[in-house]
């Protein structure tokens, strides 16, 4: 098995390698983990390959970066063959607030890291997956992009287009038997969540949510929520009208505006 994942030096995706490496501990398994520092990519490729006995490529790059991109999945594909699944979880967040001179960068690089980085992740696998007649390509997404959040008006409008543009990509690649999965977590406990201040409702544990996150990549979901009570909390989102939800969102706590190092 094959499993190409973004995102993997910390958090969901550093826990969804962890959890293909130990389901599939002391198998054939080929791991590419995909994020911009190396260190961290190196320590999680020492510790999977030595605790669970399997095989791990790293490619140090920015998601931003298309070309880096399609050298890496190039690279990928001529030493172990076409990836089975390609996960893209790389992502950020951050809060932002329109007034702001200074967080228009902010915005352009959400958008850039959340929405481009799919595109830029999965586009140089698709046609070696259409020749292996199999694939599929998993884009972590949010609630968050169910309806716009106060304070955070680039993660949220990044992730509702990363929703609407994986619909659009998950028809277009049926007929190719080719699966797109779209999983939206709600709030799981990384260093992307330690910042907030805030009580976060059914906060779960990555590596417990990673184990939920490969059952639904196996039974090939289109689109679920995680952890399922969110659902819920995303489905009555949905449906409520503007009216409501503004009167629901008067007194949401805003995403802190902080750390500008990481753009
Ligand atoms: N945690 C939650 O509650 C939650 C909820 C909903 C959705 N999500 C989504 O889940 C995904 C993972 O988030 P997380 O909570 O695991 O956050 P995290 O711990 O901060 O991890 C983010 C990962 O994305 C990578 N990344 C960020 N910018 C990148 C870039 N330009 N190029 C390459 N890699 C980049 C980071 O690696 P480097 O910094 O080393 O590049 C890191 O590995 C994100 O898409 C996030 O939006 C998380």
């Amino acid at each position: 098995m094959k499993v190409f994942i973004t995102g993997a030096s910390s958090g969901i995706g550093e826990a969804l390698a962890t959890e293909y490496a130990k389901r599939h501990k002391n198998k054939n398994i080929i791991l590419g983990l995909v994020a911009r520092r190396s260190e961290h990519l190196q320590n999680l490729k020492n510790a999977l390959e030595n605790t669970y006995n399997i095989k791990c490529a790293i490619y140090p790059l920015d998601v931003r970066d298309s070309k880096a991109l399609a050298t890496a999945a190039d690279e990928f594909i001529q030493q172990f063959g076409t990836p089975d699944i390609v996960i893209a979880c790389a992502g950020v967040s951050r809060g932002t607030l329109t007034e702001h001179q200074e967080d228009i960068t902010a915005f352009q690089a959400v958008m850039d890291i959340n929405v481009m980085g799919l595109v830029h992740t999965f586009q140089p696998f698709i046609a070696a997956m259409r020749a292996t007649g199999h694939g599929q390509l998993v884009g972590i997404a949010s609630v968050a992009g169910v309806r716009g959040l106060p304070g955070a008006g680039a993660y949220s409008a990044s992730k509702a287009a990363a929703i609407s543009y994986l619909e659009s990509l998950r028809v277009e690649m049926a007929a190719s038997n080719i699966a797109v999965t779209t999983i939206a977590p709600g709030y799981i406990r990384t260093p992307m969540t330690d910042v907030n201040t805030y009580k976060m409702p059914f906060l779960m544990d990555a590596d417990v949510a990673a184990v939920k996150f490969v059952r639904s990549i196996e039974h090939k979901r289109r689109f679920v929520v995680i952890p399922w009570q969110m659902g819920w909390v995303a489905k009555f989102m949905r449906f409520i009208p503007p009216f409501l939800w503004d009167f629901a969102m008067k007194k949401a706590p805003y995403k802190p505006r902080l750390n500008w190092d990481w753009l």
